[in-house]
């Protein structure tokens, strides 16, 4: 079984969950790098083939190579392609992102809404992992018309990481500044109790203080945050 590491464990965990008791799916890996994300989605069942993308020559040869190693050639294929262009996408398939920064994230998916059309999108699930501009990541999906669905955080060698398991409905809603910067799921896991995404919030906290300095969004999000947590 391939080992990942505890982010792209967290990563997995949410394929996962997307995948709920159907094997055999499609996964496609954008920006697949190593390719062990892939390789660990076959080892499991879960997936029935995978695609890899990736927009560079070398970690597409190296995600090939780990599928090969794993036994998968003949139900994976790598393209060097920029996200998922040349990739339409079908009903059922679950899309992972990750590891990538939020701007590259949100351009990804609105040009594979463009290319791919909304009835296609209604039948994927989205799984982003995206390593900066959290905020704008939500906001783009909640006004796009996309859905959260689950959000999870973990500590991978002191840093914090979330992933966030989305859907498309074609409904876009505005979210606040305070659920662009912390996140709607994981504000109601908050409010449960979980003590792992009090952690996050504290860390997020500190990190907000600065931030805010030079940002209007995460001012008025750590403002809102202030208020409704001394409620
Ligand atoms: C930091 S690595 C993350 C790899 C893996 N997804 C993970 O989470 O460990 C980001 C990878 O995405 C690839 N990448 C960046 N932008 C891309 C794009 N627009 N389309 C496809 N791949 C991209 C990079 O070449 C790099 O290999």
């Amino acid at each position: 079984m391939q080992n990942l590491t505890v982010r792209l464990e967290m990563v997995f965990e949410q394929i996962k969950k997307a995948a709920g008791d159907k094997a055999g799916l499609r996964i496609i890996d954008v920006g697949s790098d190593h390719g062990y994300l892939a390789v660990r989605c076959l080892d499991e069942g879960i997936a029935g083939s995978v695609i890899c993308t990736e927009i560079h020559d070398a970690p597409a040869k190296r995600s090939a190579q780990a599928l090969e190693d794993a036994g998968y050639k003949a139900n994976s294929d790598v393209f060097v392609t920029d996200g998922l262009t040349g990739v339409p996408l079908k009903v059922g398939d679950i899309v992972v992102i990750a590891g990538m920064g939020g701007l590259n994230i949100i351009d990804i998916l609105t040009r594979a809404l463009k290319d791919n059309g909304s009835s296609v999108f209604e039948k994927v699930t989205f799984v982003l992992q995206p390593q900066k501009s959290v905020e704008l990541v939500r906001q783009y999906l909640s006004g796009s018309g996309f859905c959260f669905v689950d959000e999870t955080v973990c500590c991978d060698r002191d840093i914090f990481y979330n992933c966030m398991r989305a859907g498309y409905n074609g409904v876009m809603s505005h979210i606040t500044n305070e659920e662009a910067c912390y996140g709607p799921v994981l504000l109601k896991k908050y409010n449960n109790g979980d003590m792992g995404v009090k952690d996050y919030f504290a860390h997020l906290n500190d990190i907000y203080k600065i931030r805010q300095r030079s940002n209007p969004i995460v001012k008025s999000a750590l403002k809102e945050r202030q208020k409704n947590d001394s409620k």
